[in-house]
């Protein structure tokens, strides 16, 4: 019996409608566009504004938009998974909520918390639920609402995140397409450089911590930028090293869209020439778990069956990864 792969069948996508540009943040911080755009390629982000919206709502419009597209109900869903550091609530989890409002009623589903490479670790677990052949439909969406976590006053981090994501559903393979290899990997010391310091089991929520300003991110840019390119690049060649992948063979690269300068670094390691680099970080900032399922939605239309697509990731915990995945449709 040939071996059975998690292949991608389909793509849904979410950005709240509300634009937060460059200019915009020139007035809340001491910043410019001049600056933002040449230190990270963002031009704007999407912020969700709604009062009483949260994460599990972008999941559900993903996800319908998903079913809709392969012509499935909810009920078949067998496993949700959501990678996000910003659920709705510290428990249930997103994924619990997202199924309510769904009706997957059939589904088990959990949140996956490893920051900018949640999508990459849920994927890789996701995929594994199909290749043992206990479920045939796992959707694996990456969300969140950084604009919940970000301090509008600290020009380090409000001008580097957005709100949005997406989601894919799984299916089985048996033709060789889909989730082929991936390379993941974590680093628990690198989380004093980037975290949130208050309102977890270490320093619950308290009048001080709040005056503190320390529920939300906090991150020293310059140290992660130099973790974020070497590890990216590093474990992006590892990956095409071990399946013997040249640059010729590598269709499209899918970086987390954290910054510009990062990715171009990365490519070149990768020795990419620029049109096969997938890029949207100038529409929506770094979307945190959203980033790459988000390229996977605006760039479905140009994928064809057979391209050998490379996704890498680096973010906070430190968490890293890349995955090696065989497109399995003409889009
Ligand atoms: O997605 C999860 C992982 N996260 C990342 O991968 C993010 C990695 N880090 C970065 O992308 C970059 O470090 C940042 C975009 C956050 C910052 O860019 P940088 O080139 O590392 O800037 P810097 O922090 O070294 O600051 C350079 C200068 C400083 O001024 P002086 O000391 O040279 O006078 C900063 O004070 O730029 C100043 N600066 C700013 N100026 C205008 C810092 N932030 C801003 C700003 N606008 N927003």
């Amino acid at each position: 019996m040939s071996r059975i792969t998690a292949a991608i069948t389909a793509i849904g996508g979410y950005v709240p409608e509300t634009r937060l540009t460059n200019y915009d943040l020139e007035k809340l911080v001491d910043t410019n566009d001049e600056w933002i755009t040449s230190r990270t390629g963002i031009k704007e982000r999407r912020i969700l504004r709604e009062p009483g919206k949260a994460t599990s709502d972008m999941v559900v419009e993903s996800v319908n938009e998903l079913l809709r597209k392969r012509g499935i109900s909810a009920m078949e869903i067998d496993l949700l998974i959501v990678a996000t550091i910003t659920p709705d609530l510290i428990f249930p989890s997103c994924a619990n909520i997202a199924c309510d409002k769904l009706g997957a009623k059939n589904a088990w589903s959990f949140d996956l918390a490893a920051a900018c490479s949640g999508f990459l670790f849920a994927l890789e677990t996701g995929a594994k639920f199909i290749e043992t052949g206990k479920h045939k439909k796992v959707v694996v969406c990456g969300f969140d609402k950084m604009s919940a976590i970000i301090d509008y006053t600290d020009r380090n981090t409000c001008i580097i995140f957005g709100d949005g994501g997406g989601a894919v559903l799984l299916e089985p393979n048996e033709e060789g397409y889909g989730v082929l290899d991936s390379i993941l990997k974590t680093d628990g010391s690198g989380r004093e450089f980037l975290h949130q310091k208050a309102g977890g089991s270490l320093k619950p929520p308290t009048h001080e911590t709040v005056d503190a300003r320390e529920h939300y991110v906090y991150q020293e840019g310059k140290t992660v930028f130099k973790f974020a390119t070497t590890n990216m690049a590093d474990v992006s060649t590892m990956i095409m090293e071990k399946n013997n992948l040249s640059s010729e063979d590598v269709t499209y690269l899918l970086a987390h869209q954290a910054n510009k300068r990062i990715i171009d670094y990365t490519a070149e390691k990768m020795q990419l020439p620029p049109e096969k680099v997938l890029m949207n970080i100038q529409r929506y900032g770094n979307t945190t778990s959203g980033t790459i399922p988000l390229l996977f939605w605006d760039f479905e239309k140009q994928f064809k069956k057979g391209d050998n697509l490379i996704l890498a990731t680096f973010g906070g915990g430190f968490t890293w990864g890349s995955i090696y995945l065989k497109w399995a449709y003409d889009s």
